[in-house]
């Protein structure tokens, strides 16, 4: 992937994100981030690894990426990851700290906010929480080019909010007919709401391209003829004995193995999620969205 303009054009969004924060403090906060919501509708199919490893990749193109782990039930970016945080999210929603305190600052351009354990679910929130949790997160939109969100499985409420809510909703399966079957089902949950924001599927797993494409088209086209919505192909991540290598040997797999085939299916997932960023500022503020304030 070549050098996009967008360079250029996060430069004069960051300038003018802080001259915006320094002018106009809250009010006319505009967004500068594009938020990603990874889910899938069965758990287990790699929704985490493919998370840490899409973010360190954005990270080292020069693009300010925050991942946060969103799976409020099962988090485990921190263990993936190797981050040792004795504060996470659910510090931030109970007050006791702040995002800056929870943020781990993994690279240069790269922070990992761990999950919050312990929450049933943003649903769950009061209005009190939900709102310095709104004020936090928007903060953050305007600091980074990428949130990515790791969500949890399956179509919890939880879910629902932060898929609806993104402006990208990524989507993996494995070939694994349940998992096919499953998450079909989340497509269908997601269509019957107001907001579907633009779906693209990967497929993990997958023992060859053919079989992964295979799959892909197979959704694609089911959910096109009998829910109207479409699917875009986001690529195949072959199964590679590298992946789980890489967790228990506690180092995301793209720094320990760069040239793992997984890693190489990674590469060409952040090619083709920044194929479709031209620094624009699509729609206003993700977490204003999800929790349906303004400020
Ligand atoms: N491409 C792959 N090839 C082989 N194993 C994989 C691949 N992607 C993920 N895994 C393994 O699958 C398991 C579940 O992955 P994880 O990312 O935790 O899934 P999720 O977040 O969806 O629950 C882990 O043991 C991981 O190492
Ligand atoms: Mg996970």
């Amino acid at each position: 992937m070549t050098a996009l303009p967008t360079d250029q054009a996060t430069d004069l969004r960051r300038m003018m994100a802080n001259h915006e924060a320094a002018v106009l403090p809250i009010a006319k906060a505009t967004r500068t981030a594009k938020v990603i919501a990874v889910a899938s509708g069965k758990g287990g199919v790699g929704k985490t690894s493919i998370a840490v490893n899409l973010a360190i990749t954005l990270s080292k193109r020069g693009r300010r990426v925050v991942l946060i782990d969103a799976d409020l039930g099962t988090a485990n970016i921190d263990v993936a990851m190797n981050i040792h945080s004795a504060h996470d999210l659910s510090h931030v929603i109970r007050g006791e700290r702040s995002l800056d305190d929870v943020a781990v600052r993994v690279d240069e351009n790269l922070s990992v906010i761990a999950g919050a354990s312990g929450i049933a679910g943003v649903a769950d929130l009061g209005a009190f929480e939900r709102q310095r949790l709104l004020e936090a997160l928007g903060r953050m939109e305007r600091e980074s080019d990428v949130i990515l969100l790791d969500c949890g499985a399956g179509i919890s409420q939880n879910v629902l909010a932060f898929a609806q809510t993104a402006h990208r909703l990524l989507l993996v399966t494995t070939p694994e007919p349940t998992a096919v079957a499953d998450v079909y089902a989340l497509v269908k949950v997601l269509s019957r709401t107001p907001i579907t924001p633009p779906i693209g599927l990967v497929v993990n797993c997958a023992d060859s391209a053919r079989e992964g494409r295979m799959v892909s088209d197979r959704v694609a086209s089911v959910a096109a003829r009998f829910l109207s919505v479409a699917i875009d192909d986001f690529g195949q991540i072959l199964r590679d004995e590298n992946m789980p290598l890489s967790i228990r040997r506690r180092s995301p797999l793209v720094s320990l193995v760069p040239r793992s085939t997984a890693a190489r299916g990674v590469a060409i997932l952040a090619d083709r999620i920044l194929s479709g960023d031209n620094g624009a500022n699509p729609t206003p503020g993700f977490f204003r969205k999800l929790f349906g304030h303004f400020y």
